[in-house]
C-alpha cells in the first residue's frame, strides 16, 4: 500500500522585532541640579536608585507624542519602512498629550501615516511589554506585516519637582520598535501580562481624571503629580519582575544562565540587581541604562534595546521584564531576529532568512 504523504502543518507565524530606534531630549538633568532644586545629594541618589542623569523635554508645547514621532521618524527611516506600508501604530504612554485623541493618533498624523488604526496602551511602566504583546497577536494571526510600538513618557510633565522622593527618579523619552512576521523563526516566544489594581494606593496621580476633575483647588493641593510611596512600590516591584522572569524561564525549559539579555524596567538600580540575581544571572547579561536616562516609564524598555542594539546578535535569547504603576507586570521571551551591529552602524539588517 502506498503511503499517504504526510500533511505538515504550516508553521505558525512569528512576530519579530525587526527595528529599534529612540530619542532622547537633549536637555540633561544632573543629580547635581536636582540637589540645588530639593534637599538631596548626588551620593543619595546614586547610592539608593542608580542614577547619575536623565533627560528633560523642554519647549514650548512639546508632549510625549513629539518625542514619540522623533523615535518612530527615525525607525522607519532605518528600516527603510514607508510610512504607507506601517499597518498599525500603538503607543505606549502614561502622559498623553491628550485626555483624548489618542497619541498614537497625533504620532501618525506627525509621521505621515495615514488610516490605519492607532491607539494607546495604557499600563504605566509596563505599557510598553503590553502593547509589544497586543501588537504580536496582530502578526500572528496574519492580519498585519507592519506594525510600529512606540513607548513614550514626558514623566517631567507629572513630576513634583518640590518632591525630593520622586523628582529624581524619572526621565523623559521615547522608544520605538518595528514589529513584522519573522522571516527565520526567531522574534517573540512567549509573553505574559498581569495586573493588580490593589496596588493603586501606592503609585498612582489623584486627580485629573474623571474621578477628580481638575479645578483650582486640585492644582493648589498638588494632586496633579505623580504619589508614590517608594518603599512599598519597592517591595512589589522586586517580588513581580523576579516572578515574571521567572515563569517566563520556567515555561520555555530555560535556566538563568540561558539568557544572553535580560531587559529590565529601571526605576531602580536595586531592583534591577535582585531580579538578575534571582534569576542567577551576571549583571555582564542585563541590560542598564539608569544612570543615563533615570525612570522613562514606558520608554524605558525599547530604550535599553536601542541602547544596546549594537550588541544584540542574531538569535540572541532575551527576557523582557517590567513592572509598573496598577499595579501591572508583564515579561516577553524572545530570540533576537536581526544583527544588531550592522543595524546600528546604518544598514538595514534584515532578517536572515
Ligand atoms: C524611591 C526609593 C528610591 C526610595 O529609596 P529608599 O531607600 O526606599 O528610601 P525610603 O523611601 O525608605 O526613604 C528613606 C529616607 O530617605 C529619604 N529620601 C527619599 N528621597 C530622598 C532623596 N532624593 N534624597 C535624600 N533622601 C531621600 C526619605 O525621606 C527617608 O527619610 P526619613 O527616613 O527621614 O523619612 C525606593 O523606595 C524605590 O526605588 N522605590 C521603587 C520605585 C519604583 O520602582 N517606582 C516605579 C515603579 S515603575
Amino acid at each position: 500500500m502506498k503511503a499517504r504523504p504526510v500533511k505538515r502543518r504550516p508553521a505558525p507565524i512569528r512576530a519579530a522585532i525587526t527595528g529599534v530606534h529612540g530619542h532622547l531630549p537633549q536637555y540633561v538633568l544632573t543629580n547635581h541640579e536636582l540637589a540645588k532644586m530639593v534637599d538631596t545629594t548626588d551620593a543619595w541618589i546614586i547610592e539608593r536608585t542608580g542614577i547619575r542623569e536623565r533627560r528633560i523635554l523642554k519647549g514650548e508645547g512639546l508632549g510625549t507624542s513629539h518625542m514619540a514621532a522623533e523615535a518612530v521618524r527615525g525607525l522607519l527611516e532605518k528600516t527603510h519602512t514607508a510610512a504607507g506600508d506601517v499597518d498599525l501604530l500603538i503607543c505606549a504612554t502614561t502622559t498623553p498629550d491628550f485626555v483624548f485623541p489618542s497619541t498614537a493618533n497625533l504620532v501618525c498624523d506627525m509621521v505621515g501615516i495615514r488610516n490605519v488604526g492607532s491607539f494607546d496602551v495604557q499600563a504605566a511602566c509596563s505599557g510598553f511589554v503590553y502593547a509589544v504583546t497586543i501588537a504580536s497577536q496582530f502578526i500572528e494571526t496574519g492580519k498585519y506585516e507592519k506594525v510600529v510600538v512606540v513607548g513614550a513618557d514626558k514623566m517631567s510633565s507629572i513630576i513634583d519637582y518640590t518632591d525630593r522622593a520622586t523628582c529624581v527618579l524619572f526621565g523623559d523619552a521615547a522608544g520605538a520598535v518595528l514589529i513584522e512576521p519573522s522571516r527565520n523563526r526567531r522574534g517573540i516566544i512567549d509573553t505574559l501580562i498581569s495586573s493588580d489594581g490593589a496596588g493603586m494606593q501606592f503609585l498612582h496621580q489623584k486627580a485629573g481624571g474623571s474621578r477628580m476633575p481638575p479645578t483650582v483647588e486640585t492644582v493648589a493641593r498638588r494632586l496633579h503629580y505623580v504619589h508614590q510611596e517608594g518603599a512599598q512600590v519597592y517591595k512589589f516591584a522586586v517580588a513581580r519582575m523576579a516572578e515574571v522572569a521567572s515563569q517566563l524561564l520556567e515555561r520555555n525549559q530555560l535556566r538563568g544562565r540561558d539568557i544572553d539579555w535580560l531587559v529590565p524596567h529601571q526605576a531602580n538600580k536595586r531592583i534591577i540587581e535582585a531580579t538578575a540575581n534571582r534569576m542567577s544571572l551576571p549583571m555582564d547579561h542585563v541590560m542598564v541604562t539608569i544612570q543615563k536616562f533615570g525612570n522613562t516609564t514606558a520608554a524605558t524598555i525599547p530604550l535599553c534595546l536601542w541602547d544596546y542594539e549594537s550588541r544584540l546578535e542574531l538569535g540572541d535569547k532575551l527576557v523582557l521584564a517590567a513592572f509598573g504603576g496598577g499595579f501591572t507586570w508583564a515579561g516577553a521571551y524572545l530570540t533576537w531576529a536581526y544583527d544588531g551591529a550592522k543595524a546600528a552602524a546604518g544598514g538595514r539588517a534584515a532578517p536572515a532568512e
